[in-house]
């Protein structure tokens, strides 16, 4: 690999840093969708020889995007490896949603710093949600030089450019839109195991004041239903046994479009008719699950019992400050409504505590709400400030050991739920997909339940993406354990 060594930075062309203010802009024009991409035919056997690996930070919609940039290099020659000390590419594909995720990164950054002096051909880059921030990515050129590339994640499907770019150029390589891009078709994605992702859409207008994504993932843009349900059929033909449907705000799902009347109901019923065994979806907002959509998950077959819906504080007042525009009341009515037309449904939720100014009461609040609802799990949270948004700006008088006791206080709340919820399951048959070995014993299957709850028993690796039915014998706070009873039948599910 031939590659010059940086001497001066003239950023120039390939310098295209992120802007705050234009990410916060929300553009009036159609978003297009594009079909026609493709690697262009000098840059097919770029990767010839050469390594790639990528770490992932964050959430399933990062974990999708490297599926793509894996898929782009490999169609470019790349081989993927686990070892650093073989890899000529590493990638950071980064989170910024709190601050210890960003610190991880950093802290990533000081080790391959050693890395890549002691081997200088080493090409490194950066991208994700983090390289959509300015400060971010004023920190890497001014304190880690040594970055090769930094890309955003609407710029992702300019890898191959960009790499190339980056391997012959002395400067570091930033290209970072703010403004979202538009929809890329036919990307080439490396899926593996027996569950596959699949976008339904992009970006986020709900503006929750905490949060960075609708800075970091641009406006709200769905896919084309016929887009995705090409995909979901494809998925199917080759044999994927669950599909994870992936938006911020999945039940924003073609809000945008002006030629259809099409929303998220329309989408999961037609989703229903396809022959895959298993769908799920993720995240959904309260403020937009419609009647609609609950009728069509009410109806099962394909389509699975179990509903992440995020709340994040059970205080009216909080929530407001939060911008999440339902009440506790408005939340409770919803998840009355779902559980009366689907009565077996788990609910599993995301939770912040120490939002700026949350009262001892208004976090009791949130205790009794998770309660009420009788949540199985949840990620749960402490606030994190995050530049640009407008709870940064918030005065945050919530004393570090408070935000601590909460959740201390939160998380034995829901340890307590969980093997409640649990406990239900003991003796019972369940139907799992069996989605690989153990980690901690060999001798072990690990497999989920309609409703995600994981199950391990002993079998043979032959199992690995088969349904099948389980007794279960021994019940624990966050998996249960049973005995192989007999193959699913196909009609079954
Ligand atoms: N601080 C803490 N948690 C946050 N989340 C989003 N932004 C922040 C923040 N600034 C949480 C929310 C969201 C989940 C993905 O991350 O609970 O649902
Ligand atoms: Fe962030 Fe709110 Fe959008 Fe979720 S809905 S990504 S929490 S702004």
């Amino acid at each position: 690999m031939t590659q010059s060594t940086k001497t001066d930075k003239d950023y120039s062309i390939y310098f295209q840093p992120p802007s705050l203010k234009d990410a916060k802009k929300r553009g009036k024009e159609d978003i297009q969708v594009h079909y026609d991409f493709s690697i262009p035919e000098e840059l097919q056997g770029f990767g010839k020889d050469k390594y790639y690996m990528i770490r992932t930070y964050g959430c399933q919609m990062n974990e999708h995007d490297t599926e793509t940039m894996k898929g782009m290099l490999e169609a470019m020659g790349f081989q993927s490896t686990d070892d650093k000390q073989q890899a000529d590419l590493i990638l950071l594909n980064t989170c910024a949603i709190r601050e210890n995720a960003e610190d991880k990164v950093f802290g990533e950054l000081g080790h391959l710093k050693t890395l890549k002096t002691e081997r200088p051909s080493l090409l490194l880059g950066v991208c994700g949600c983090m390289s959509q921030e300015e400060a971010v990515v004023n920190r890497i050129t001014q304190k880690h030089p040594f970055v090769d590339m930094i890309f955003g994640t609407h710029n992702i499907h300019r890898l191959p450019q960009l790499l190339k770019e980056a391997y012959f150029s002395k400067e570091m390589v930033v290209e970072v839109w703010s403004k979202e891009g538009d929809i890329i078709e036919n990307l080439p994605k490396k899926r593996e195991g027996v569950k596959a992702w699949v976008n339904i859409m992009y970006g986020c207008d709900k503006f929750c004041t905490y949060c960075i994504v609708p800075y970091t993932r641009g406006k709200e843009r769905s896919r084309r239903p016929q887009d995705v349900l090409a995909e979901v059929r494809d998925l199917a033909r080759q044999g994927f046994q669950e599909i994870m449907l992936l938006g911020q705000n999945v039940n924003a799902y073609g809000k945008d479009f002006d030629d259809i009347d099409y929303r998220f109901g329309d989408l999961m019923n037609d989703i229903s008719k396809i022959d895959i065994p298993r769908v799920r979806f993720t995240t959904s907002h309260p403020r937009d699950f419609d009647d609609h959509l609950i009728e069509v998950l009410s109806r099962k077959g394909n389509l699975m019992e179990h509903i992440h819906l995020p709340v994040q504080s059970g205080s009216s007042a909080i929530l407001k400050k939060m911008s999440r525009k339902y009440t506790r009341e408005g939340f409770l009515e919803l998840v009355a409504k779902i559980k009366k037309a689907i009565p077996d449904v788990v609910l599993t939720t995301d939770i912040i505590v120490g939002f700026p100014g949350e009262t001892d009461e208004q976090f009791e609040e949130t205790m009794s709400l998770v309660r009420e609802v009788q949540f199985d799990s949840a990620f749960t949270f402490i606030y994190s400030p995050r530049d640009g948004t407008p709870a940064a700006a918030m005065e945050d008088n919530v004393p570090e050991t408070v935000k601590k006791e909460r959740l201390q206080r939160l998380n034995e709340l829901l340890t307590e739920l969980s093997l409640q919820s649990n406990q239900k399951l003991q003796n019972q048959i369940v139907e799992v997909l069996v989605e690989g070995q153990s980690k901690n014993n060999p001798d072990m299957l690990s497999a989920r339940t309609r409703t995600n709850k994981l199950v391990h028993f002993k079998g043979g690796l032959e199992l690995v993406g088969k349904r099948v039915q389980v007794l279960v014998n021994e019940v624990q706070t966050w998996l249960v354990k049973g005995e192989l009873i007999k193959k699913s039948d196909k009609q079954a599910i």
